[in-house]
């Protein structure tokens, strides 16, 4: 897939980090989610984000689209807030939970499309980049073959694909995906990781949140511990140790057990 952001105003994307934290505290009311948290991605790389539940993975995300605005630190995403990096079409989002009514009658096509709006203007007429850049990321993602039907008929897995299609038809430089192998089947996981290596040739930078620590070696370049503050970050051989994986998963499997 091809960038379409190359106006006048489009960041080099090897000058700035894709994503930069710094000293980031962030939460809600009664809630730090995330405390001092400081992090930069690597151009053109997959960074999985590692944690447990409730360690504070999707608040960095919304801290990362500006949903959550820090009590304290800056966020940037190729050296723009991320208020204005959404506005230049910088960072496409898979979310966790998708906030359409999956009761909708909306199509996969309809759905993949809608990751065009930038790109159209006003009118949000297709044009022929459109339509072919949606015809690429339903491919890419399987889905050819269930363009008609309802977002709401299909399995999770194949909703993760129909979602993932739509962030890669929006063609932005950094995409964020939170959570995309959650109740994925292994044949969905194994589709979303090649899609993601196929990204990453094209010099896309990625965050994707798992917990699938399986997958995380093959998957990624960079990992990120996280458990309300990064506990480790580096390559998947100097993170994923025993001794940090009990630090990340091992208090709270024993706070739930
Ligand atoms: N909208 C919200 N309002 C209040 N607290 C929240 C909200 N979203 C998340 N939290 C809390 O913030 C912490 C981090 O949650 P979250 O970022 O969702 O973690 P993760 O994605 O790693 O499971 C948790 O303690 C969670 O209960
Ligand atoms: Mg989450």
């Amino acid at each position: 897939m091809t960038h379409e952001h190359a106006e006048a105003d489009t960041p080099d994307p090897t000058a700035t980090p894709p994503a930069q934290l710094l000293e980031v505290t962030a939460g809600y009311p009664g809630v730090t989610a995330l405390e001092g948290v400081t992090l930069g991605l690597h151009p053109g790389r997959i960074t999985a984000l590692l944690g447990a539940n409730g360690s504070g993975k999707s608040t960095l995300f919304s801290t990362l689209l500006g949903l959550v605005t820090p009590r304290s630190g800056t966020v940037e995403i190729f050296g723009r807030s991320p208020h204005r990096a959404r506005r230049d079409n910088l960072v496409s989002f898979v979310p966790q939970h998708e906030a359409i009514d999956m009761t909708f009658p909306v199509s996969v096509e309809q759905v993949v499309t809608m990751g065009r709006y930038p790109h159209m203007g006003l009118t949000r007429r297709p044009r022929a980049a459109d339509r072919k850049a949606v015809e690429d990321a339903l491919a890419a993602t399987g889905l050819d073959t269930y363009r008609r039907r309802g977002i709401g008929e299909l399995s999770g897995g194949q909703r993760k694909r129909a979602f993932t299609a739509r962030a890669l038809a929006q063609d932005a430089p950094l995409m964020l995906l939170d959570e995309p192998f959650a109740g994925v089947d292994r044949t969905s996981e194994r589709l979303l990781t090649d899609v993601l290596h196929r990204l990453r040739e094209t010099g896309t930078s990625i965050l994707v949140s798992t917990h699938h620590l399986d997958g995380v070696k093959d998957l990624a370049d960079d990992v990120v511990l996280l458990h309300r503050r990064v506990l480790a970050s580096g390559s998947p051989d100097e993170v994923l140790t025993e001794h940090n994986m009990a630090r990340a998963f091992g208090a709270v499997i024993a706070e739930a057990g």
